[in-house]
């Protein structure tokens, strides 16, 4: 990580976080979902979104794969991109949660230690870590994109889950299972916790 240089400087502004939270009348927070592909973060995080707006609430959600398209179109699987990938995330989150939004973000985010980065760029208290639990074989089942038969035939590297690891959080705030329970569940579950933070 480079230092700031001692040339660049910090600019308070003259509108704040806490004015504009008022403005909202809520808090904002950022709300990060991990799990494997096919455990069913995009589509939770959707419908907690559409549930959010109903309520009035404003959020904004970052989906990994959307954001691949743009400003993380550069990066690759690779463990280095990857931790890359969560680090812009997160910078992104912060600057969504200091315009007093609430911003789910669904990206695989496979490594603690990256995780774990993110929380730090947005501060203990702005962060809530959702995991969103399904064994793989049950992910490999639904394999919505057919992605996991790529990777087994060896025509992706790096998928997670198969040739690359996927850490399990050990301290997230939430856990939903999605083999378990229903995606209603999931989701009632999270707007609920979301609400008693935010209001
Ligand atoms: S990460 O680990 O957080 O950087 O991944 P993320 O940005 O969320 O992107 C995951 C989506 O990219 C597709 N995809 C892959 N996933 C995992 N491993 C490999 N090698 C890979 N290649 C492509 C896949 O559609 C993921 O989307 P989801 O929604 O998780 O299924």
């Amino acid at each position: 990580k480079k230092e700031s240089a001692a040339t660049i400087f910090w600019h308070r502004h003259a509108v704040t976080k806490e004015d504009r939270q008022r403005l909202h009348g809520h808090k904002s927070l950022m709300v990060w979902l991990t799990g494997l592909s096919g455990s069913g973060k995009s589509t939770i995080a959707n419908a907690v979104l559409l549930e959010l707006f109903n309520k009035g609430i404003s959020a904004y959600l970052l989906d990994g794969d959307n954001l691949r398209h743009g400003l993380n179109s550069n990066l690759s699987f690779s463990p280095e991109d990857r931790k890359e990938n969560i680090r812009r995330t997160a910078e992104t989150g912060k600057l969504f949660v200091d315009a007093g939004i609430v911003v789910l973000s669904a990206l695989i985010s496979p490594f603690r230690e990256d995780r774990l980065n993110a929380r730090t760029i947005l501060g203990e208290e702005n962060f809530i870590e959702v995991y969103i639990k399904c064994p793989l074989e049950e992910c490999e089942k639904r394999d919505p994109k057919g992605l996991y038969k790529m990777a087994r035939r060896g025509e992706i590297k790096q998928f997670t889950g198969i040739d690359q690891e996927y850490e399990e959080p050990e301290a997230a705030e939430l856990v939903l299972d999605t083999s378990e329970s229903s995606m209603e569940k999931a989701v009632d579950t999270l707007v609920t916790f979301i609400m008693e933070k935010i209001i």
